[in-house]
């Protein structure tokens, strides 16, 4: 019968068999598959493992410290960042298509991720030793989704900013192959991750620049990066995380209105929230929010993040429209 402690000590056993004495490497995305897998291989092999980080500048406020800070003092888990935010803006200047932001961003992950790899590599070799495998943050019902293939790294591509290119010379180690999500979940506490971590909500590897309607700039990410944390934060401490699946916060960067604010009027841009429930994300239905805390969020947002006049509310189900906007 299933407990996180048999599960562990389970995984550990097969990937001290699975890895020897090779060393190992993990992308963090910040997400909760990515920290309760690296955290499951550091229990087994500690130190031959080290994990990439891309700060690729679309995470939300508080994210990078929560992987250097958190996850990295709770695992004792090797970290490697790569701050890649000129190098994601700069590609992404003057880009307001979203397939065409969605193929950057994947684009330049995979030119971080693979040069901070080769970068290990070389450092290994220079010990002596090898970077045989690659651990990845697989779960079940990706692996039925994608028809159950294994060994490749063909994982998520579609879907994932974490896609890998198929040439990669590593062998996967996949820990969370037979695990569904609740009970990654339960892992990662077991395995005394930070909540923030193991509890967070589905967030897409393109991050922010999905959520922005328009170019992607460093000032429109602060603006939203602040209403996204006063969204979140106003609906934890409601008590509403367990009801609601996602809140995409989107700002529409190319749409202006007026509105009256302090002594003049203003022509600021509106903000989406759109919180969803669903099961598993393929349909979902808008999340029927009691008002008091809508007229919270809205009062802080328009309040607190300068050139926001405007908060309104997404109430379509999925489908037709998706969760995110872009
Ligand atoms: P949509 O917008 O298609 O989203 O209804 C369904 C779920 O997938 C997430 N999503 C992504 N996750 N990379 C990801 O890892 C992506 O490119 C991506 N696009 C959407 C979305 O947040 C929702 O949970």
């Amino acid at each position: 019968d299933w407990t996180s402690d048999s599960v562990i000590a389970d995984q550990v056993a097969r990937i001290r068999e699975q890895v020897g004495t090779s060393r190992v490497i993990c992308g963090l995305s910040g997400g909760v598959d990515s920290a309760v897998a690296a955290a499951i291989v550091h229990e087994a092999v500690a130190d031959q493992l080290t994990c990439i980080f891309v700060d690729h500048g679309l995470l939300r406020q508080d994210e990078r410290r929560q992987v250097e800070e958190d996850f990295v003092a709770s695992t004792g888990v090797r970290l490697v960042t790569v701050d890649a935010v000129d190098q994601f803006l700069d590609a992404l200047t003057g880009v307001s298509d979203p397939e065409t932001k969605r193929k950057i961003i994947g684009r330049e992950f995979i030119r971080c991720f693979e040069s901070a790899a080769d970068a290990l590599v070389r450092e290994a070799q220079a010990d002596g030793e090898a970077i045989r495998f690659l651990v990845q943050g697989t779960l079940y019902p990706d692996v039925v989704e994608s028809g159950g293939g294994s060994g490749t790294a063909n994982i998520k591509s579609h879907h994932n900013v974490g896609g890998l290119p198929e040439d990669l010379q590593f062998e996967l180690v996949e820990p969370l192959r037979a695990l569904f999500k609740d009970e990654v979940r339960a892992i990662g506490r077991e395995l005394g991750l930070p909540e923030a971590i193991v509890g967070r909500q589905p967030f897409p590897g393109p991050g922010l620049g999905i959520r922005i309607v328009g170019e992607v700039t460093r000032e429109r990410l602060a603006l939203l990066r602040e209403a996204d944390a006063i969204a979140r934060a106003e609906l934890t401490a409601a008590g509403l995380d367990a009801e609601i699946w996602q809140c995409p916060v989107v700002l529409l960067a190319d749409v202006r209105s007026v509105g009256v604010q302090g002594d003049g009027r203003t022509y600021g841009h509106p903000i989406v929230l759109r919180p969803v429930s669903s099961e598993d994300a393929m349909t979902a239905d808008w999340s029927r929010l009691p008002y008091d805390v809508l007229a919270r969020i809205s009062n802080r947002i328009t309040n607190e993040v300068p050139g926001v006049n405007r908060v309104v509310l997404d109430v379509t189900s999925k489908p037709p429209g998706t969760i995110e906007w872009e």
